[in-house]
């Protein structure tokens, strides 16, 4: 194993070129020039409807199924078809919840987690119109989800539980496999909201367990789309929308309209690249799917060291911070770190970051209900510095000065 490539890893990436600290990474990623020249090329050169007899437009074909196996590889699904296309994961959520609220039947029961995107619990309160009851499964103070607090919320009536896989505000990462157990002993399903997790680590729906599972490309260094993971057997019985002349099996049941062929090559790319790295990083690896693990595995302990590197810069400036900041517990965050500033509204903070050219986010992150639990105002919130593995040592310092000279001002 070689040390992680940091220069390499920048110079692959244009929009990090320059003075300008990107910390929002949790509201999309930046792209490597691989995925920014994979777009071009797709518009350059085949810009038109699939499905067609023509040169071009085979091409398209094939750049979609090239896609379905690099995605399909990068969440270890069993087979490319279990991977749709689509412009974003809310849609997805959307689509499948639907589609589970029209098959209700004896189990109306869904259980929704307060520390997920409203994403993924919006989608599931609209079921109450179809007869839906909503359980709550609430975070604890220490701000993680314990699949051992589920027990008392399964029942034969439980028809799925939907939960995230890290949050989306305060980075706390769930066990997923350890849900997939509990709820399938209870004969419920998983709905896995993996949209900010995505790039921070290894994602396997085998070793999960799970039943469905979405991403938002944007979010792995792709441009704008989402995609939706689910096991075959589920989706193709799954009652969902489509034309008549439509096959009723996936992914073309899902796949309902034209998406953005030309992102969906980039994420092709993204997954290249990612696996890239990987083999950089472990020339012995086997595989394609062992390049991607790799990679991940690297990327979760180089984040490790930076969420260390934040948490002592947030306490350097007596941030509260929101959420995991046990130097031991770090495994189980991603480095996304939520903070407030003492006596300094959380806009202030982020105004006054943008004008030392550092790139935060304040508000409630599409998650007002945490935020509510942790006795903030949905409307101020709290301050959002979101890394990936592009992010340096040396950006985190200078956030902790700009923070120092915004806390003594
Ligand atoms: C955890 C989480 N879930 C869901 C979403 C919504 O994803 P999309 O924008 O792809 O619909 C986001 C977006 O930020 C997110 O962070």
């Amino acid at each position: 194993m070689t040390e992680f490539p940091i220069d390499a890893v920048r110079a692959a990436f244009p929009a990090l070129e320059g003075e300008f600290v990107f910390f929002d990474n949790a509201a999309g990623a930046q792209s490597p020039k691989t995925v920014l020249n994979a777009v071009a090329n797709h518009l350059l050169h085949r810009n038109v409807q699939r499905g067609g007899r023509y040169k071009q437009s085979q091409e398209v074909d094939q750049a979609i199924a090239r896609a379905r196996a690099s995605v399909a590889l990068l969440v270890n699904a069993r087979h490319p078809d279990e991977i749709s296309f689509g412009m974003n994961a809310t849609s997805f959520m959307r689509l499948i919840s639907i589609a589970i609220g029209q098959s209700l039947s004896d189990r109306r029961e869904i259980i929704v987690t307060d520390l997920d995107h409203e994403a993924n619990i919006a989608v599931w309160l609209a079921l109450e119109r179809e007869g839906a009851k909503i359980v709550w499964w609430h975070f604890r103070d220490d701000g993680r989800l314990h699949p051992e607090d589920l027990d008392p919320l399964l029942s034969v009536r439980t028809r799925i539980v939907a939960c995230t896989l890290a949050s989306n505000a305060i980075g706390s990462t769930l066990n997923i496999a350890e849900v997939s157990r509990r709820a399938h002993a209870a004969g419920a399903e998983v709905f896995v909201d993996a949209v900010h997790y995505g790039p921070h680590g290894p994602i396997d729906v085998q070793a999960f367990d799970c039943d469905y599972l979405v991403c938002s490309g944007y979010k792995i260094f792709s441009p704008h789309m989402g995609f939706l993971w689910g096991r075959l057997e589920t989706l193709n019985a799954l009652p969902t929308f489509r034309e008549d002349f439509v096959p009723d099996t996936t992914p073309a049941k899902l796949e309902i309209g034209t998406y953005i062929y030309e992102n969906v090559a980039g994420m092709d790319a993204a997954v290249c690249y990612l696996e890239a790295l990987g083999r950089r990083i472990n020339p012995a690896v086997a595989s394609r799917r062992a390049a991607l693990v790799a990679c991940a595995e690297a990327i979760q302990s180089y984040e490790a060291q930076l969420s260390r590197a934040m948490l002592d810069a947030l306490a350097q400036v007596n941030a509260t911070v929101y959420g995991i900041i046990e130097r031991d517990q770090i495994s189980h965050r991603t480095p996304t770190l939520c903070f407030n500033l003492p006596g300094i509204s959380p806009a202030t903070v982020t105004e006054m970051l943008a004008k030392q050219n550092i790139g935060v986010r304040d508000g409630h992150m599409y998650s007002p209900r945490l935020m509510k639990r942790l006795g903030l105002a949905k409307e101020s919130g709290a301050v959002r510095a979101s890394l990936v593995h592009y992010n340096t040592i040396e950006e985190v310092h200078r956030f902790g000065s700009a923070l120092a000279e915004i806390a003594g001002a």
